[in-house]
């Protein structure tokens, strides 16, 4: 089996994800930022990794995930200022798998991620505040040991 891990991440935190994941993969595997991946075609898995921007996989993974079609495993993972299994997060998941609607899900993880404070700040100035704001003091600190235990155990589990 031939794996693919393509990973997007601004501030680091879903790439230490998609480094955990690759670790733990078993046979031949690649693992590449979102601006290098490779087309998806010649790998049976394909793990795709993410930060939500409003409310949804970041716009670079938006555009690379219906590259992976039907024949294909998915995993799909992310990290969020949202709270771990907050129903923002559970439903940006569900918008990422239906931008693969061929692929089959092999599996699903997401967990919080620190938020850059500037971001936070800005955000916060809003005059309207996102629903995962109150999350964010939270993620502080996230993907921690914990988180990336758990990643480790799903993917061994495939
Ligand atoms: C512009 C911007 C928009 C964001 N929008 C959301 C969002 O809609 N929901 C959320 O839970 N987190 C949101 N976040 C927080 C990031 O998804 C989170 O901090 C993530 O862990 C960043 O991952 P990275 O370090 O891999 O870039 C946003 C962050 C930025 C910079």
């Amino acid at each position: 089996m031939k794996s693919l891990v393509v990973y997007s991440s601004q501030t680091g935190n879903t790439k230490k994800l998609a480094e955990a994941v690759h670790e733990v993969l078993k046979g031949e595997k690649d693992i590449y930022a979102i601006a290098d991946a490779p087309d998806p075609d010649g790998y049976d898995l394909v793990a795709v990794g993410f930060w939500l921007q409003a409310g949804k996989p970041d716009l670079k993974t938006a555009d690379y995930l219906p590259k992976i079609g039907s024949g294909k495993r998915l995993f799909l993972f992310a990290t969020h200022g949202a709270a771990a299994g907050s129903a923002h997060a559970k439903n940006a998941m569900d918008h990422a798998k239906g931008l693969a609607p061929d692929a089959d899900l092999a599996g699903i993880f997401s967990c919080p991620g620190e938020v850059n404070p500037k971001i936070l700040e800005k955000v916060k100035a809003k005059p309207q505040t996102p629903v995962w704001l109150d999350d964010a003091p939270n993620a502080i600190g996230h993907p921690d040991s914990v988180d990336i235990e758990k990643l480790k155990l799903l993917i061994d589990s495939l």
